[in-house]
């Protein structure tokens, strides 16, 4: 039988947390600010809170220092409204593949009390749309003792897993606003030049899968004469709209979801999310799927195409902390990374800038003290800067030295090869 749909206030909706609740919070774009002030505004009436998201958009007020013992964030993905009090410790970090997110919800290893999420209103079927952020929403709707839903007309109509009927959500709270949105900046002269780099390897047909950060968008720029690419991602942004415009993004040659664009959740501007609105094109679909490698490898040519904070030469790459300062997170760095690895044509392809942008070499002779090797060396393939393109695979280390001092920075390579020199005691001009 059909849940009444009786919606309530925020405060009336938000009643029903108490103390010691594991609370989830819908992800990126649909962090359903309402009922987060809501929920904070009862701090003085409760303690020992647990939240858990994956990356949110706006403020996260319960990470502030003042409800200490009141909210506490245990996030899946530090992102950056979270990151101040990650580092400091007043929030804390789990790290997890995002393709098992899903998982550590459904399997009851954080099982939850609470769901804030946000939702369509129900179609003539009765269905609401999770929109832009499917992720591990899902399972976060389907586990949840109780499921509070913002109800707002401006949640985009998404098709593939982002249908749900409406018996599925317990409290219901009519409020129209604006998603967040992310800015779209146009790439720099370093990050197209690293666009080319990496385009130079897509091959036509290829099914790609891209990350977090800003080369992705930057290597969009530079697919204007690729034919029939394929999508099958865990995110993606603005820069994939002109693509399927043009006609250059067909998927058709995926062996599954021939046709369709896959993906599990939208960093981006408004138009984005228009973009996904009521289009059988684009499937939403639970991160557990999308980042699946058996699923993943499933795919022809998988060029999966992903970003680094730091480097060493022997291809040990960190992906998520500055040294002991946590910056990001895992992500789906690895379930994409080994998906490319074993499909048929694929290519796990790791770009980043070669310095930052203060001078520092991002390619290192040993990582900083602290930093989360997300990437090992056996999973490293193409690494590239906008100096050119190191191929590791099936590269000794000191062949990986060799090919990756040649892509870094022109100011640091002789100090890093001083470095590899003492490392691997070359004494003599090494033949690679
Ligand atoms: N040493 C010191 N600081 C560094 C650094 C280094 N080696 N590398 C980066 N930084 C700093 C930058 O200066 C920048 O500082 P700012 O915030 O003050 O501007 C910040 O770290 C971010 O660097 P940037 O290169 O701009 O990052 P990005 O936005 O392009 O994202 C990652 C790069 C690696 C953080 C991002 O891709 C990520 O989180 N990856 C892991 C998860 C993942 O890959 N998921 C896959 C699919 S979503």
């Amino acid at each position: 039988m059909q849940k009444q749909f009786n919606p309530v206030s925020a405060k009336e909706a938000v009643r029903i947390i108490k103390s010691g609740d594991r609370i989830f919070i819908h992800s990126v774009a649909c962090a359903p600010k309402i009922l987060i002030n809501a929920m904070v505004e009862r701090a003085p009436e409760l303690k020992n809170i647990e939240i858990i998201h994956i990356h949110t958009e706006g403020d996260a007020p319960y990470t502030k220092a003042e409800y200490d013992g009141i909210f506490k964030l245990n996030s899946f993905f530090v992102g950056s409204n979270v990151r101040n009090a990650t580092q400091d410790g007043r929030a804390d970090y789990i790290p997890v593949f995002l393709s098992e997110t899903p998982k550590l919800i459904r399997q009851n290893i954080l099982p939850l009390d609470i769901a804030l999420v946000q939702i369509s209103p129900p179609d003539k079927h009765g269905y609401c749309s999770i929109g832009t952020s499917v992720d591990c929403t899902l399972a976060a709707i389907e586990n949840a003792k109780i499921v509070i839903a913002q109800v707002n007309s401006k949640m985009p109509r998404a098709f593939g897993d982002a249908q749900i009927p409406i018996k599925n959500f317990d409290i219901f709270v009519e409020h129209d606003s604006p998603l967040y949105t992310s800015p779209c900046t146009e790439p720099s002269n370093t990050e197209i030049q690293i666009g080319k780099n990496v385009a130079s390897l897509v091959e036509d047909g290829a099914t790609l899968q891209l990350g977090i950060g800003a080369i992705p968008n930057a290597v969009l720029s530079q697919l204007g004469n690729h034919k029939k690419l394929g999508i099958h991602t865990e995110m993606f942004a603005d820069g994939l709209i002109p693509l399927v415009e043009k006609g250059i993004v067909t998927c058709e040659e995926k062996k599954l979801n021939k046709g369709v664009i896959i993906a599990s959740f939208l960093m981006g501007s408004q138009n984005l999310y228009n973009f996904i609105d009521d289009n059988p094109g684009v499937a939403m679909m639970d991160v557990a799927y999308t980042n699946d490698i058996a699923i993943i490898r499933q795919n022809p040519k998988v060029t999966a195409i992903n970003s680094a904070i730091e480097i060493d030469i022997t291809g040990q790459i960190c992906s998520d902390s500055i040294g002991t300062k946590h910056y990001s997170g895992v992500g789906g760095q690895i379930d994409f990374n080994r998906g490319a690895s074993f499909s048929e044509g694929g290519k796990p392809i790791i770009a980043l800038s070669s310095v930052t942008k203060n001078g520092i070499s991002k390619i290192v002779s040993t990582l900083k003290v602290g930093s989360g090797v997300v990437t090992t060396r056996p999973s490293a393939h193409y690494i590239i800067t906008e100096y050119g393109i190191a191929d590791l695979y099936g590269k000794s280390l000191q062949q990986r030295a060799n090919a990756l001092i040649n892509i870094s920075h022109p100011n640091h390579r002789e100090n890093l090869f001083k470095e590899a020199r003492e490392r691997f005691g070359w004494n003599r001009i090494y033949s690679f």
